[in-house]
């Protein structure tokens, strides 16, 4: 299996509820590295322009305002298959549906505040890497 990296955000719903420690801790426990941080409060054109792909879809505006309700925490993951393993381990994006034991499951309230973020795709990743984070703050793991 590939070594791969994926975007992680912790949104402000999860931020709010003081549970980044315990989200990290479900990345760290199934194998993937976080060798990217930053905590960010985003500005409508930095939230609009992530969620570009949606902008028709009714939710949109909805998506955009809680995006901007507070600060999030934005990583890279690094890991085999971290994009399908992150997206496991989120759980599917209705919370009512997710399986027992996903970060959604646990720590989600509704589809529209549902905790976290995670590239859908190995192109996607990269697009969101770029959007968050220059070359120099991601770090090679040099212990492991
Ligand atoms: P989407 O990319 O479909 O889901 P995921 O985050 O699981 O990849 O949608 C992006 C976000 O938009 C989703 O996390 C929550 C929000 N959303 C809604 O508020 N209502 C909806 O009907 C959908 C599909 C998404």
């Amino acid at each position: 299996m590939a070594i791969e990296r994926t975007i992680s955000i912790v949104k402000p719903d999860a931020v709010g509820k003081n549970v980044i420690g315990k989200i990290y801790d479900r990345f760290e426990s199934n194998g993937l590295k976080i060798v990217a941080a930053k905590m960010k409060h985003l500005t409508r054109d930095e939230a609009e322009g992530f969620y570009a792909i949606h902008k028709e879809r009714p939710f949109f505006g909805e998506l955009v305002e809680f995006m901007m309700s507070g600060p999030v925490m934005i990583q890279v993951l690094e890991g085999e298959n971290a994009v399908a393993k992150n997206r496991e381990i989120m759980g599917v994006t209705n919370p009512i549906n997710a399986d027992v034991g996903t970060i959604r499951k646990d720590f989600a309230d509704s589809m529209s505040e549902n905790a976290v973020h995670g590239s859908d795709s190995l192109e996607n990743a990269q697009i969101e890497i770029n959007y968050f984070f220059q070359p120099e703050e991601i770090f090679v793991r040099t212990r492991g």
